[in-house]
């Protein structure tokens, strides 16, 4: 735990563009700096650094937030992470509170692990490059084409033909073998200790900060099992580890994309051939805490699984975890029989990268392998690819995307959108998502909204005005959530803190956005009359609302009477009446 004067403390000895001067270069203009956003590819500068508000924000990819979530982002780590971080670039010293003795006890633990983990590898490293032992795997990489720079990015190592060739390493360092027990690379039995893996070749798995956590193991000939891996333990959670995440981490945070694969084989030849934002799934299916690890890191993310049954299904599972976690995805096919290893053992990677720009949408290789699974031939069949399809379209969170799915089914079934709606039925998930769905206006920037909420800012008298006619007359949607925060940061004293700490305190990335936008663009607004220009806003909003009315009445015209969806227009054609007439 951080103390809350050491984060203001931190925050007030550094300024915002030191810190990101650090990873980007900026250059002055106007108000703002100005530089190449780190966070998604461009050319053109959109990224800019409010110096007097301490905020950043990315007009390319809608990145933004304090100095402390630009430092979160662009290192991948935590809130308490990067205080610290930031700290020591700022030489104040963070002294935690008093680690209790069984916190104690768990960190000294966890630092013998790291330890073991270390002298582990090292040890099957050693074995692998120097031992005569290793003779074996040597010529395994060679005939795989394995060099020595690859072998040393990924940590490579032998495990002997030993009983006990680790257990003497470590017990020889000193280790506690009853903490190494804990790791699963060593066991116990009658006769003494002995070691898991054996004749094997050796991956280290690391965590996003490097850290070895676990091992995989794989045989050198057709032996079964093929692979075996560190069992769980206090440092290793397969479920929720990626492998090859810290090596693909640079290049992630460049591209915003990441490839996912199933084998570390798979993995390494992409990383041989150039492709560096991949990771693998150790030996798992893929889990929602890894979709949520990924989330965190990147905001496309492409799986390459094999062209068999096995990957279809795996494919089309990973496909509802996204759709759940609101990752856009895609699928990059292979040719049948194929995987990334015999792929690029053939093809130069430029073919590959041709086969990942022709990747489709997750969501649409889904429906296209049903049917080719399925053919819609029949009522019968036609009826079991829509119940099928159902469960999984309702996952789409995207209203525009769902509308041309919708379209796409429909026309590839032969059906009419009215049949389709029906199967979709009226579940307790589809009534929620029709609130925000097809037919509200997704909230995207609003240039009214954003004008109003800046003279709320930036005019006190505005904003007394405001408040008095009233926030939601005047605010709708994510503006509303907006306005009801910053009245709240704005009355209080230190206003300029609270306000740079808002941007840490919104949850919601729509949100998030609008708010570092207009933090670093509402210099249009200085110097102005504040009276007319809300006379005209709420005069424009007036007009707007007008026309949605007349868009509601429209789409009643076309929906099923009686159906949710036109329960809620008659509801939202209302509220906008309400509003319309309180302005
Ligand atoms: P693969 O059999 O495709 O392995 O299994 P691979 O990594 O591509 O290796 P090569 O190219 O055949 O040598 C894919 C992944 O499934 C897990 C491993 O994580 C492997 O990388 N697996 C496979 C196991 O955990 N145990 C096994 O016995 C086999
Ligand atoms: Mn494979």
């Amino acid at each position: 735990m951080i103390p809350e004067e050491k984060v203001r403390e931190v925050a007030e000895r550094l300024t915002i563009v030191e810190v990101v001067s650090d990873y980007v270069s900026l250059r002055r203009a106007g108000s703002n700096f100005l530089g190449l956003c780190p966070f998604h590819a461009e050319k053109t500068p959109s990224f800019n650094v409010n110096p007097a508000r301490e905020i950043f924000h990315c007009f390319g990819c809608g990145a933004g937030g304090t100095a402390f979530s630009f430092v979160m982002k662009i290192e991948g780590v935590s809130f308490p992470e990067a205080v610290k971080l930031l700290a020591r670039k700022a030489g104040i010293e963070i002294e935690e509170r008093q680690l209790t003795p069984s916190e104690k006890k768990s960190q000294d633990e966890q630092s013998q692990f790291l330890r073991i983990n270390d002298l582990t590898t090292a040890y099957y490293r050693s074995v692998l490059i120097n031992g005569q032992e290793g003779a074996p795997a040597r010529q395994y990489l060679a005939d795989r084409s394995v060099q020595s720079g690859i072998s040393d990015a990924y940590r490579l190592g032998f495990a002997p033909d030993r009983r006990d060739g680790l257990v003497k390493h470590l017990r020889n360092n000193g280790v506690d073998m009853d903490i190494a027990l804990k790791l699963g690379i060593i066991r116990k039995s009658d006769a003494g200790w002995y070691d898991l893996f054996r004749n094997r070749l050796i991956f280290p798995i690391r965590n996003t900060r490097g850290q070895v956590i676990a091992f995989a193991g794989r045989v050198l000939d057709a032996s079964l099992p093929k692979y075996i891996n560190s069992p769980e333990s206090p440092l290793y959670h397969k479920s929720s580890v990626l492998f090859g995440i810290d090596m693909a981490l640079p290049s992630i945070r460049t591209g915003s994309a990441v490839i996912i694969v199933e084998g570390y084989f798979d993995h390494l030849a992409l990383y041989r051939a150039g492709v560096h934002n991949v990771v693998a799934t150790c030996g798992t299916a893929l889990t929602g805490s890894h979709a949520a690890l990924i989330k965190r890191h990147a905001d496309r993310v492409y799986t390459l699984f094999d062209s068999d049954a096995a990957g279809k299904k795996a494919t089309i599972r990973s496909m509802e975890l996204f759709l759940e976690q609101r990752i856009p995805a895609y699928v990059i096919s292979l040719p049948v029989g194929d995987d990334p290893d015999s792929f690029l053992a053939t093809h130069p990677a430029e073919a590959f990268i041709a086969l990942r720009d022709t990747a489709r949408p997750a969501f649409d290789y889904f429906v296209r392998s049903l049917l080719l699974e399925t053919p819609p031939d029949s009522v019968d069949s036609k009826v079991r690819i829509i119940d099928d399809i159902v469960p999984r379209f309702r996952k789409i969170s995207d209203s525009i995307e769902r509308d041309l799915y919708e379209k796409e089914i429909c026309r590839l079934l032969g059906i009419t959108v009215h049949a389709f709606r029906k199967r979709l039925g009226g579940g307790k998930r589809l009534q929620q998502e029709t609130v925000s769905g097809p037919l509200t206006p997704i909230q995207a920037v609003d240039a009214i909204q954003d004008t109003l909420l800046a003279l709320f800012l930036n005019y006190p008298d505005a904003r007394a005005e405001i408040i008095r006619v009233g926030l939601e007359t005047i605010f709708s949607n994510d503006y509303l959530d907006l306005a009801v925060l910053l009245q709240s940061c704005l009355a209080d004293t230190e206003s300029s803190t609270k306000l740079r700490q808002m941007a840490d305190l919104i949850e919601k990335p729509e949100q998030k956005m609008l708010f570092s936008r207009m933090m670093v663009s509402d210099g249009y607004i200085a110097d102005i009359e504040w009276r007319s220009v809300l006379d005209q806003c709420t005069r424009s909003s007036e007009k707007k609302q007008v026309s949605s009315i007349k868009d509601i009445a429209a789409r009643l015209a076309v929906v099923v009477p009686g159906s949710d969806e036109y329960v809620q227009l008659l509801q939202q054609a209302d509220n906008l009446r309400t509003r319309k007439s309180r302005l």
